[in-house]
């Protein structure tokens, strides 16, 4: 009977789940517990869970081998077991049912097996049976993560084979029903791993197998799915969103390798260049990109800013054409993480006119003779502007065109030279301007003053105002007078104009003119050395050369004539009558003679000439009543009266001369 009941369980086991050794162990236990007593018999049933209320578990009477009409008259009831809610003993069918749902894991959790035990006592006589109901797992449970979603943050810096914890889902069924497997859906960069910790759970986690790319992909979206070995099969699935975090991976880049900008040289500090820019795949900071100058030769941080965040250039100094015509700016620009990239900025500068052209004298001689033949070199220049193109082609001229002109063989390279004869004695010193001007607009220029001097050649004879001087001495004169200065100009400079005066050798009446007068050379004063005598000599006529300092020597000659003037130094003689010792001229007047008759001529001569040679002739002495009178100017004595008795008979008379001095213009 017990063999029956136990194939009984057996046979309800067959229909269930398939058997394992565990079963077979437990149906040769409980054969052997049936056969150590009657009253004591145990019965094992096992049920899947989950079933409907009042579901059969087990035909206890047919198992007990009792009929219902002793389970009633033994009052069959089930006493003191636990969980002994979930099951009813139909007495009148003799059959044990579920009472309440039995849900095996809230039962047991992830004991197994699960079973609960009770007793059935019947009464008259008294009978014990242990009754235990084990509860089958039946796949009534997905595998649940502890979240729907989680969100990883991953770099995509992590390398192959970085691991990352999924964790575990969780399957309240056991057994075959428990979870079996992760699944992840397909992705290019990550694969499952699972795992069993010591306590049997199983857990999942990815290993990145190919590097992940924020730029590209910077989220990824998983699913992670938990399946069950059940039949039919259960899961249950996880969100895996990923966030690629960004690793500085990607170095700024220019948006062009070379930049370029012109700008005039004259340009203000502060003028706007040109603006670089550069731009970084990453995000965050590792996007933030800094400029700066990469190459700082020269001066260019002196003339150039870069602003570090906009990378806007700017003008911060002073630009010179002529110093430098182009500038070359590395520049680079640097993300947080620390990659670069460079790049070129090239400026070209265009000239202004702003150099004036300047005038070198490279040989100048500041004198110049004035008889230097035309086209004599006066001074040699080169001129120089340091702008380019029109702004620095010069052009030269000279004023005082006429007297002198410029010549140029050699580009830039002038002779100044004379073109029209010198003559110091018109215009003894040149100021000559040089004016050098550039070609640009506005055109600038440049003058220069030489100073030039015309030096001295002895060209020019002394010079007198007239050919012949005629000066008067009076006779008489003392020696050493003074009687004329000779003064004579020379044109020309200095010793060529220092003249000398000198006595040409000449005879005067037979003696050497220098034993008449002498002649100061240095002042042309001109001495009488004698006495000159009208008498003798009337005149004398000398030649006085002016000769200059010059070498040779250049000289005029002059005739200097002396009049030597007359003095009344001689007094008049009577020629007639003679006189003859101290003794009286007699003459003869008759008493009959008329009034006017003639008694006699005085003639008297002077030897001075002019005036003092003019004679008039007076009575000196006469008795009170005048018989006589005299000629004024003949001489001749005549009576002017009547003679009568009471006249003596000798008269006296006397002629006298008269000197009147002429005047010294006549
Ligand atoms: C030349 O220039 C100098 C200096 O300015 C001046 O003293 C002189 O009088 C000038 N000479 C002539 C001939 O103009
Ligand atoms: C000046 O006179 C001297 C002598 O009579 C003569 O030899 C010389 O040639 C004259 N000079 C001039 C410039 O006439």
């Amino acid at each position: 009977m017990l063999v029956f009941r136990a194939c009984r369980w057996i046979q309800y086991q067959s229909r269930g789940q398939p058997l394992d050794r565990v079963f077979l162990w437990r149906v040769l236990f409980i054969m052997a517990a049936c056969s150590i007593s009657n009253t004591n018999a145990q019965i094992r049933y096992s049920v899947p869970e989950e079933m409907k209320k009042g579901s059969l578990i087990g035909n206890i009477a047919h198992d007990l081998g009792l009929n219902v009409q002793r389970l009633r008259s033994g009052q069959a009831r089930i006493v003191s077991g636990d969980s002994t809610e979930y099951v009813e003993l139909k007495t009148d069918k003799g059959i044990l049912v579920v009472k309440e749902r039995i849900d095996r894991e809230q039962l047991c959790a992830e004991t197994t097996p699960c079973s609960f035990t009770f007793e059935i006592i019947l009464d008259n006589p008294m009978e014990l049976h242990h009754v235990t109901v084990e509860i089958l797992d039946v796949n009534d449970h997905s595998p649940t993560f502890p979240k729907d979603e989680i969100n990883l943050e991953i770099s995509e810096s992590a390398t192959n084979g970085a691991r990352f914890l999924l964790g575990s889902a969780d399957d309240p069924d056991v057994g075959v029903n428990a979870l079996k497997n992760y699944i992840m859906s397909t992705n290019n960069n990550f694969i499952l791993k699972q795992h069993s910790r010591p306590d049997g759970v199983k857990y999942a986690e990815m290993v990145l197998q190919k590097p992940l790319d924020r730029e590209q992909h910077p989220r990824l979206s998983l699913i992670l799915t938990a399946v069950d070995g059940g039949n039919p099969q259960r899961s249950g699935n996880m969100k895996i969103e990923v966030t690629v975090l960004d690793a500085n991976d990607n170095a700024p880049v220019f948006n062009q390798s070379v930049y370029k900008a012109t700008i005039a040289e004259n340009t203000p500090k502060g003028t706007y260049i040109t603006t670089v820019k550069a731009s970084d795949a990453d995000s965050g900071m590792y996007s933030l990109i800094s400029y700066s100058f990469a190459n700082l030769k020269g001066n260019i941080n002196e003339v150039f800013e870069i602003d570090e965040t906009t990378g806007v250039i700017t003008l911060t100094g002073v630009l010179d054409f002529e110093k430098s015509k182009k500038y070359e700016i590395g520049i680079e620009a640097k993300d947080q993480g620390g990659l670069g990239n460079s790049a070129k900025v090239i400026v070209d500068l265009t000239d202004v006119n702003d150099n004036a052209p300047v005038i070198s004298v490279m040989s100048f001689s500041s004198s110049v003779s004035e008889d230097a033949p035309l086209g004599t070199t006066i001074a040699i220049f080169s001129v120089k502007d340091l702008d380019a193109g029109e702004n620095g082609h010069v052009d030269c001229m000279v004023d005082r065109k006429n007297q002198f002109k410029l010549q140029s063989s050699l580009r830039n390279y002038y002779t100044l030279v004379t073109d029209a004869a010198l003559d110091r004695e018109r215009v003894a010193e040149y100021n000559i301007t040089i004016t050098a001007i550039d070609s640009g607009s506005p055109a600038l220029s440049t003058q220069k003053t030489l100073n030039l001097k015309v030096s001295d050649v002895n060209d020019n004879p002394p010079r007198f105002q007239e050919s012949v001087y005629t000066t008067f001495v009076t006779e008489n004169n003392p020696p050493g007078l003074s009687i004329f200065t000779l003064s004579a100009r020379d044109d020309d400079w200095n010793q060529n104009a220092r003249i000398s005066y000198l006595l040409d050798e000449t005879t005067v009446r037979g003696s050497p003119a220098s034993s008449f007068i002498s002649v100061n050379a240095d002042s042309g004063v001109i001495h009488a050395l004698r006495s000159f005598d009208y008498e003798q000599m009337k005149s004398v006529h000398v030649c006085v050369k002016a000769q200059d300092g010059g070498s040779p020597p250049l000289s005029t000659n002059v005739t200097l004539d002396i009049i030597i003037k007359d003095e009344n130094d001689n007094a008049p003689q009577v020629l007639y009558p003679v006189q003859t010792g101290a003794s009286v001229v007699a003459e003869i007047v008759p008493r009959a003679a008329e009034v006017g008759y003639l008694v006699t001529k005085v003639v008297a001569v002077d030897v001075d000439s002019g005036q003092n040679a003019w004679l008039s002739y007076k009575l000196q002495k006469t008795t009170h009543r005048a018989l006589f009178e005299v000629g004024l100017q003949n001489g001749e004595i005549r009576t002017v009266r009547q003679v009568t008795d009471k006249d003596v008979v000798k008269q006296k008379r006397e002629g006298v001369k008269s000197l009147r001095g002429r005047g010294s213009c006549h």
